[in-house]
């Protein structure tokens, strides 16, 4: 059985979804780096073990991470999937966990890296746009792809239905990706 941890920032919808579709691993403990991530709520909710590390506590990514990895290894965890996790991984965890990180973003790769891909979409003017799961290596976005879905954008399409539209897919995409690995 995979020993998944969650990585999350933000609202954490994807990090629900996927703690709601478990089949084939386990959410063990969610990781954030932000003490009022709405995340936290829905982990309190789902009963899934938590923990928040701030980066500004430690005076180095390696130590940051070394914290992250003692609660990664108390869970016995295995994978580990970024779900809105607005931070690059580092040299310790890619090193512990070589192969076994995923993350998923909100444009077709190699289109749209970093921050805010789907605002960068949308002022490009693009008229498909997608969302793409892939493994974490030392680049931006860079890792290998394991999965891509893309949709038409309709005339006059908001950017709120487009956010919508992404976030569907997601929800869908990411645990059947998981449950597969
Ligand atoms: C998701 O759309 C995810 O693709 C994106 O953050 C959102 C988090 O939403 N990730 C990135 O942009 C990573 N570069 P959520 O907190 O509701 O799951």
């Amino acid at each position: 059985m995979i020993r998944l941890a969650v990585f999350a920032s933000g609202t954490g919808s994807n990090f629900q979804s996927i703690v709601e579709n478990q089949i084939s691993y386990k959410v063990v403990v969610l990781i954030s780096d932000k003490i009022n991530s709405y995340v936290i709520e829905r982990a309190k909710k789902l009963n899934i073990p938590y923990a928040v590390f701030n980066p500004r506590d430690y005076d180095s990514k390696d130590n940051y991470e070394l914290e992250i990895l003692k609660t990664l290894l108390v869970h016995e965890v295995n994978y580990i999937a970024l779900a809105g996790y607005m931070r690059l991984i580092g040299n310790i965890l890619l090193n512990n966990y070589k192969d076994k990180i995923i993350n998923i973003h909100p444009s077709l790769l190699p289109a749209f890296k970093g921050k805010d891909a789907i605002r960068q979409a949308v002022d490009y003017g693009v008229k498909v746009m997608g969302v793409t799961i892939h493994y974490v290596d030392f680049g931006i976005d860079t890792g290998n792809i394991i999965a891509q879905e893309a949709f038409a954008i309709k005339n006059n399409m908001t950017i709120t239905e487009i956010e919508k539209k992404i976030h569907q897919i997601e929800h869908k995409l990411y645990p059947k990706i998981l449950n597969n690995l």
